[in-house]
């Protein structure tokens, strides 16, 4: 019987670090009931004693979600651990993740700490992480660059502390693949008691090795990878599940199993990028938009001749459908419905009724109604609590004259009007808006990307507006895409904290 592979993933915690990824509890649901019909074994749900927002969704997460395991991260804390085990008193299946920096860059900048006196704490915090749970993970936070002498004592005084799982995590992705892998390997070897307990894998992507990293680990030994939809992360990212998932399934002179339904990976990918507003860049292995597209006339004539020349995998077996059919103005509300459900996407007959008449007048404008863009009607009412809100804009732009805007703001009830000239319709739009916002802020970022292809095409906006010494980041979607900057602008205001 082949190996199993257990799938944590952690979208919801190390992936929603990202700044701009944040998602409310509503939408932390819905990813993780995706992800419980993906096959995860564990969700790693949130830092409960970071914020409340963060403490109320590990709740709500473990009343929504059922078979998998639900998973909260603390600090070697006792009180992180208190309200850990709080957040998690309705999960069918528990687990607290603790742990502490054991690298000697960590005990001495960090803790300003001795080895010794980590070890202390890390037993410590074990051992009172067991008075709440049955399973605790202990991470050794930049075990990649940890000396192996060290991580072994600490890895088999954890185990003897009562820790089930003991993450390795390459914190920095600073780690070559045979050296992680060799480090997994030495665990095995010298820490007594190594079979108590499932070893982790955990890697960061910044020198783009998280994936080699982590297959490097499991080949030798770990049975836990951590892992986030798209590779999501802070900095770089973290390992992509659809990767190792994908490559577990490809080659079969690896014999070890997940339990990961790969025909769900596809609509998992699309819904995680749209309600985090987190573009997948096209070329991305498995879910990119380019990464089944042949486009030199070599490939071409040889997958047509057969897909085998060109095609490791099958893109039905990751959940991309070729023939799913394609919404028009035509298609009915079951037509709308049906799609939303292949993307994971469940809602009620009043919010499916106002998709549906987002639907239409999108489908007025465009000719096919794409994923995305259903995506995008679906999560568009996250701006209905704004208390900003664009009434109407007009622009005038051309080649040899100066741009001109007008436009409308209705703040909390109250109607504003203003008009400005600038250097192209966005500019110009945005004076226009900051002569009714009159606020001192400097836009630092600003992407349009297309989501599929023709100029009927919606366009997404991504924003970072500086203000007060905090960035802000905003999402706009529309088919005019100088709309979809103004309304990318005032979702960062909307969100300004005074
Ligand atoms: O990268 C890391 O070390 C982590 C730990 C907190 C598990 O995310
Ligand atoms: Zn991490």
């Amino acid at each position: 019987m082949s190996d199993r592979l257990f799938i944590f993933d952690t979208t919801l915690r190390d992936g929603e670090q990202v700044p701009g990824c944040q998602l409310n509890t509503v939408e932390k649901i819905q990813v993780a009931k995706q992800l419980e019909a993906l096959g995860v074994d564990v969700i790693e749900a949130g830092f409960p004693v970071s914020s409340p927002g963060d403490f109320n969704s590990v709740i709500e997460i473990s009343k929504a979600v059922t078979w998998p395991t639900i998973c909260a991260l603390t600090r070697a804390v006792q009180k992180d651990i208190d309200v850990a085990a709080e957040a998690l008193k309705f999960a069918k299946h528990k687990r607290i993740h603790t742990g502490i920096g054991t690298s000697d860059s960590h005990i001495k900048y960090k803790f300003n700490s001795t080895r010794e006196e980590i070890i202390e704490r890390a037993v410590a915090a074990v051992k009172y992480a067991r008075r709440y749970v049955d399973d605790v993970e202990f991470y050794a936070e930049d075990a990649g660059r940890t000396e192996n002498e060290y991580l072994a004592r600490v890895v088999e005084a954890v185990i003897k502390a009562g820790a089930t799982v003991v993450n390795i995590p390459d914190t920095t992705g600073y780690c070559l693949p045979a050296e992680y892998g060799e480090k997994i390997k030495y665990l095995i070897d010298h820490v007594d008691g190594i079979d108590k307990a499932i070893i982790s894998t955990h890697c960061h992507n910044d020198l783009g090795m998280a994936t080699a990293n982590t297959i490097s680990g499991v080949l030798n030994g770990a049975r836990q990878v951590e892992v986030t939809i798209n590779g999501i992360g802070e900095r770089a990212g973290n390992t992509a599940l659809e990767e190792v998932a994908m490559i577990l399934r490809c080659h079969h002179s690896i014999d070890i199993d997940t339990n990961i339904n790969t025909q769900k990976i596809y609509p998992t990918s699309r819904m995680v990028s749209s309600l985090m507003n987190m573009p997948v860049q096209p070329n991305k292995a498995i879910v990119g938009r380019n990464a089944f597209a042949h486009s030199s006339g070599i490939h071409q004539d040889g997958v047509l001749k057969n897909v085998q020349t060109y095609e490791i995998i099958n893109p039905k077996d990751v959940g991309i459908d070729d023939n799913a059919i394609v919404l028009t103005a035509r298609s009915g509300r079951a037509a709308l419905k049906h799609r939303l459900h292949i993307l994971g996407v469940e809602m009620g007959q009043e919010k499916l009724d106002k998709v549906y008449e987002d639907f239409l007048k999108l489908a007025d404008k465009k000719k096919d109604i794409t994923d995305d863009d259903i995506l995008v009607l679906a999560g568009a009412d996250r701006n209905v609590n704004h208390h900003i809100k664009l009434e109407y804009l007009q622009v005038t732009s051309g080649v040899g004259v100066r741009s001109v805007a007008s436009l409308g703001l209705n703040i909390s009830g109250e109607h504003f009007e203003s008009a400005a000239t600038g250097n192209g319709p966005v500019d110009a739009a945005i004076k226009a808006v900051k002569q009714i916002i009159k606020r001192q802020m400097t836009l630092k970022e600003f992407t349009i990307q297309a989501i599929s292809k023709g100029s009927d095409d919606v366009g997404k906006v991504h924003m970072q507006v500086e203000y007060d010494g905090q960035m802000y980041y905003g999402f706009g979607a529309n088919t005019d895409i100088i709309a979809a900057s103004v309304e990318a602008y005032i979702d960062c205001i909307n969100k300004f904290k005074k």
